[in-house]
């Protein structure tokens, strides 16, 4: 059984035949992709990245990961953007919901820095892990970011001073580049264990490669059956699987065609089980980094229900009409849990005594559905079997190729991010870093 995708509830917004229409673009997008003519078509590692990976490379994560679990009680996953969201997002899917709190001893606590400059947060990161056993899994691509950068030079430093410079190098791993940046040279010089993220892989799509991998792997999951997940669903959405079978090409089209035909121009991704709060942050990440570009792109949203129904939830049901969502609903808990049965019955809910917990949320979920759509939101639901591993993994690589589709439908290229570079640039303009001079002068200027 595999994820599977309901847009009826969103087609209804369309004229007839709408989503259907986009069959011949769809499929074009399809081979730009696979033949790789399409813009952006040096960052394609991503597209059979699953059918590529290997038991053997699975089992040096695995064994890399298992050293790391041995020797420390915490491990500090440092990255930001792509080098985070995907680790993050199915570590606390898969995770207990106070892992933090709970004295594990099977598995290391995972935290997660080198994603802000805030020092209020790296103050207390550096104090809790005083004493602590702690490792660093350093992730950064070009190895010269500053969030990650910053974080790691504390947290080498800290690491080296509580456990000797020996023993460190056991416990801080490297995942970057195969050649060039800061992280690279340092785990050369080092010799810390260290493993490459492929020159093709953007960072929003790299979560299949050891920037993800590992840290799952360290949190005690299973990694073979995540990347199971995602080959079978590689194959699943191939360019040769008929257009009404391919949830990908359809999830695609259908959003298209809600943006450029229904003036919907945002999509929120909600969900109904709060573990998914950081798989939506990886999805905004994904989409919004991809499509928005070239003034276009529909804008990201993401909402955690029931919660957000209370403070949300007036806007999505009367606000302007300009929105979509996409639910991903898990169709059985892990646990069970009944309602409870109260003598004094104050707030009037026997009625609903010895019924599953999860029966109630699907109602609520259910009711949310009706009453969007009746409000003028269209809605479209992937359904998931159950949150393990494998579903996890068809998850990941469902939205990755209904993005590249997308991207491609929309007319940008998805696989750059040209953007990020703004903030950077005048960053390091007002903080006087040298080579900047000239936009230094200029940046004064204008606070004049
Ligand atoms: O998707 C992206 O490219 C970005 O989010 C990057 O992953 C992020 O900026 C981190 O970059 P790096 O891995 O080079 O430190």
């Amino acid at each position: 059984k595999n994820i599977s995708l309901d847009i009826t509830k969103a087609e209804q917004f369309l004229k007839s035949g709408a989503v259907e229409a986009y069959e011949g673009q769809v499929k074009a997008a399809q081979e730009a992709l696979e033949n790789g003519t399409c813009p952006g078509n040096d960052f394609l590692g991503w597209l059979h990245l699953p059918s590529s990976i290997t038991p053997t490379f699975l089992d040096e994560v695995e064994a890399v990961a298992k050293t790391i679990r041995e020797k420390c009680d915490v491990v500090v996953v440092a990255g930001i953007g792509g080098s985070y969201l995907g680790a993050r997002a199915v570590i606390e899917a898969l995770g207990n919901s106070f892992a933090w709190l709970i004295e594990d001893k099977k598995n290391p606590t995972i935290m997660f820095a080198g994603n802000n400059i805030g020092e209020d947060y790296l103050s207390e990161l550096t104090e809790y892990l005083k004493g602590k056993k702690f490792g660093v899994i350093n992730i950064s691509k070009s190895g010269t970011t500053t969030e990650t950068a910053l974080t790691f030079r504390l947290l080498k430093k800290q690491c080296e001073e509580q456990r000797g410079k020996n023993e460190a190098k056991d416990v801080i791993v490297a995942v970057t580049d195969a050649k060039k940046g800061a992280a690279r040279t340092c785990a050369d010089k080092e010799g810390y264990k260290s493993f490459i993220i492929p020159d093709n892989i953007g960072g929003r799509f790299s979560v299949l490669t050891p920037v993800g991998l590992l840290p799952i792997a360290c949190a005690g999951f299973d990694i073979k059956a995540l990347v199971k997940g995602a080959q079978d669903m590689e194959k699943a959405t191939g360019k040769d699987v008929p257009f009404a079978e391919n949830i990908a090409a359809k999830y695609a089209a259908v959003r298209n065609g809600l943006y450029s035909q229904a003036g919907k121009k945002i999509e929120i991704i909600v969900n109904f089980q709060p573990k998914l709060h950081f798989m939506s942050e990886w999805w905004k990440q994904l989409f919004g980094e991809s499509e928005g570009k070239d003034g276009k792109g529909i804008f990201p949203a993401a909402c955690d229900f029931t919660t957000d129904l209370h403070s949300m939830g007036q806007w999505i049901q009367e606000g302007e009409r300009s929105i979509f969502e996409t639910v991903i609903s898990i169709e059985k808990p892990n646990k069970t849990l009944l309602f409870p049965h109260d003598d004094e019955n104050l707030d009037g809910l026997n009625f609903l005594e010895g019924k599953r917990v999860d029966e109630v949320n699907k109602m609520a979920e259910l009711g949310t559905r009706l009453a969007h759509v009746d409000g003028g939101v269209p809605n479209i639901r992937l359904s998931v079997p159950e949150l393990n591993e494998y579903y996890i993994g068809q998850i990941i690589f469902f939205f990755e190729m209904a993005c590249g589709i997308s991207g491609n439908l929309l007319e940008v290229n998805p696989f750059n991010q040209p953007g990020v570079e703004a903030y950077k640039k005048n960053m390091f303009a007002l903080l006087n870093k040298p080579g900047y001079e000239a936009e230094s002068k200029a940046i004064q200027e204008k606070l004049k």
